[in-house]
């Protein structure tokens, strides 16, 4: 865990006045940063937080640049199950960040390797991520990279995995509604982001969480790979890690 520092905070609450006190500061003087934030339910409270600051002022993150990470396959943007559409609801609205300035990773049309490519080809035309805010997934995926995924594992199209189809289920009714593939934003351009904040919360990611940040660097744990980036910093709660 050498590479990374851990913020150990007392509640979910207290995670998302943290992350949103880290976002500000990482954020400070670059008011044109290119920001992958990632949707799920344990960052919502950052950005309900980010978007009240905004409110106050002087924070404003109207002028970023914002890298979707993820999206379900064949799912329409109007789709209110739509990764975008949750993106825009939790995020760019609540933020002032207009849809021109958002990187699509679209998983709606008829050639996916070809929107994974093009993705790839933005991302790098914008200078890689300034700023990744991810989640831990419960088989400790980021993003879908679903495990097994290596450090080199590109943007593509992915099955999830029974874990990620049962954590999903909550947002789609039932396990049999989750899309069965979604695309992912290569471990290739999370890995490369020059500041990572990942929260964690609750203690049904105690297990994952420290094999992810103290157990071996593999494949089967994708968020392992954290652990070599350089400028990740871990938010968690005592539930995620005592
Ligand atoms: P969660 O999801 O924030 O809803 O726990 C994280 C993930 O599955 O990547």
């Amino acid at each position: 865990m050498a590479n990374v520092e851990l913020i150990e905070v007392d509640d979910a609450a207290t995670l998302c006045r943290t992350a949103a006190d880290l976002v500000i500061d990482v954020l400070d003087g670059l008011p044109e940063a290119t920001v992958m934030p990632a949707t799920g339910s344990t960052p919502m409270g950052t950005y309900e937080e980010l978007a009240a600051r905004a409110a106050r002022g002087p924070f404003d993150a109207s002028r970023l640049r914002v890298v979707q990470l993820d999206e379900y396959v064949g799912v329409d943007e109007l789709d209110r199950r739509s990764l975008i559409g949750w993106l825009r609801r939790s995020f760019l609205r609540p933020l002032d960040v207009p849809d021109e300035q958002v990187v699509r990773l679209r998983g709606d049309g008829t050639d996916l390797a070809l929107a994974c490519r093009r993705y790839d080809e933005a991302v790098a035309e914008v200078g890689g991520l300034d700023l990744a805010i991810l989640g831990l997934g419960p088989n400790g995926h980021l993003g879908f990279n679903e495990p097994p995924s290596d450090a080199s594992s590109p943007t593509r199209v992915v099955e999830l995995s029974p874990a990620s189809i049962a954590s999903n289920a909550t947002y789609w009714g039932s396990p049999d509604a989750v899309p069965r593939r979604a695309m992912t934003a290569g471990m290739t351009v999370i890995g490369a982001a020059r500041r990572t904040i990942l929260v964690v919360s609750g203690s049904h990611k105690h297990d994952v969480l420290h094999r992810a940040l103290e157990g071996e660097v593999t494949p089967e744990v994708p968020a392992s790979f954290l652990q070599r980036q350089g400028g990740v910093v871990v938010i968690a709660d005592r539930a995620a890690w005592r």
